[in-house]
């Protein structure tokens, strides 16, 4: 773990030439395939004399939620927005930076005018002069996808020239906060805004901005075009819907799989082929690294945003890490918390000072239960962003569920 203070232009060099420059470019759905396929045809429809107000009701009866991590339902953010006087901006955070997550990449180098008619629907419905997508620069084959789509819509008429102006990011998971990601498309540090305002009210310079991951919209295109049906008429463990898993660990076959929402840990390990071979199922990562690690014992917790909640848990974007007999808790959670130091902005001290005394404390022979619990409860109350009051939750959960082992 070597920190470099001031990296030489040669160092960034030598650490961005890995060698192998070429984008490797997988196969997908482009412009004209996905227009034969009936593709823009609701765009097209809304456009030229949609009532948004009915579009918003479809997308809130279909249950339609921010499938980013925080499941807030994505009508009712349509009305907020609407709510504020224009010129309005859409922006799309395709800044998946959660270890464990790659769904959303998934999405992009398959189908990426899912999302992009996506994009433009949601647009159209809160009136957005402008579109942004913030784009996860370790994606090159998404921004290469994203850069040739977006030109064959201006070269369709659909979209006028830079109507939709794709940015790329610059490797920060902070710029994955919303307002910190507004901040770097406005040319800023990213660092997090306070809250209120949120960014329906106040987003990019200072305009509402309708903020939608890359599979909310994408599910917003498929509700449009198939009906509510296509969400609701799956149910599992009592919860409507599906998602989109990104899973890996220890499991015979990680990938995306698109599940029920309310499957629990041992559903998922199922569809992704069972354990490795030779290895027992011990512990997983629910939804990223803030949601800590919960033990192979609760393997019947039906997985959706607010079911988790009691264990001190969350769902969040769906990046489940699951560990074997081979693996160690302690070990993970160090890294997690290591990570988080990492990744800090370091504009507030709770986090970003708390961060690294975790880092220390957790590297102790035998965990101090009491002075950790102090440091996780002045992280969780005083930190500025979810970073902050999120990077607790795995120190509380190991020392809850894997006691023998710190
Ligand atoms: P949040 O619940 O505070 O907000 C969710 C969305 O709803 C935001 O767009 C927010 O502006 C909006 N919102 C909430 N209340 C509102 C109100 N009263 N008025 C107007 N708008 C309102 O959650 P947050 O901090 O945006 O996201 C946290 C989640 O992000 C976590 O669950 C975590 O899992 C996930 N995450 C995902 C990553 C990824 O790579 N996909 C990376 C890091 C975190
Ligand atoms: Fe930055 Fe951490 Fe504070 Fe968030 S909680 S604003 S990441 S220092």
């Amino acid at each position: 773990h070597n920190h470099i203070d001031f990296a030489t232009p040669e160092m960034i060099r030598d650490a961005i030439n890995t060698g192998d420059t070429e984008v490797h470019i997988p196969d997908y759905q482009g412009f004209e395939s996905y227009r034969e396929d009936g593709g823009y045809s609701t765009f097209a429809t809304l456009r030229d004399g949609g009532d948004w107000e009915a579009v918003q009701q479809t997308v809130l009866d279909a249950g339609v939620r921010g499938l980013g991590g925080a499941g807030f339902p994505s009508g009712k953010k349509w009305g907020f927005v609407r709510a504020n006087e224009g010129p309005r901006y859409l922006a799309v955070n395709a800044d998946e930076g959660e270890p464990g997550t790659f769904k959303d990449r998934a999405l992009m180098e398959t189908a990426p005018h899912l999302m992009l008619e996506g994009m433009l629907i949601a647009a159209w419905a809160v009136e957005a002069e402008r579109c942004f997508i913030y784009m996860r620069d370790e994606y090159p084959a998404s921004l290469e996808i994203l850069r040739r789509e977006i030109a064959a819509l201006e070269d369709a008429g659909l979209i006028a020239p830079g109507y939709v102006d794709l940015r790329r990011g610059a490797g920060a998971y902070i710029c994955g906060e919303e307002s910190a990601m507004l901040e770097s498309i406005e040319g800023k540090r990213g660092i997090p805004r306070h809250r209120p305002p949120y960014v329906a009210q106040v987003g990019l310079w200072g305009r509402p901005t309708l903020v939608h991951n890359v599979e909310t919209l994408a599910w917003i295109t498929r509700v449009l075009r198939e009906g509510p049906e296509v969400l609701t008429s799956v149910e599992r463990n009592g919860r409507k819907g599906l998602r989109s898993y990104s899973v890996s660990g220890r499991v015979a076959a990680p990938g995306v799989y698109l599940l029920p929402a309310g499957s629990t840990i041992a559903d998922i390990i199922e569809a992704a082929g069972g354990m490795a071979e030779g290895h027992v199922f011990k512990a997983y990562q629910p939804g990223g690294p803030s949601s800590g690690l919960l033990p192979a014992s609760m393997d019947d917790i039906p997985m959706d945003f607010d079911m988790l909640q009691e264990h001190g848990s969350f769902i969040g974007s769906g990046a489940v890490v699951v560990l074997s007999d081979r693996g160690s808790a302690r070990a993970a959670a160090l890294n997690m918390m290591r990570f988080f130091e990492d990744e800090s902005c370091g504009q507030c001290t709770p986090c970003r000072v708390g961060c690294e005394k975790a880092v220390k404390l957790m590297q102790a022979d035998a965990w101090d239960r009491d002075l950790l619990g102090d440091l996780c409860t002045v992280m969780a109350d005083a930190s500025i962003c979810g970073l902050g009051q999120a990077a607790q939750n795995p120190i509380k959960l190991v020392l809850k569920h894997f006691p023998d082992e710190v």
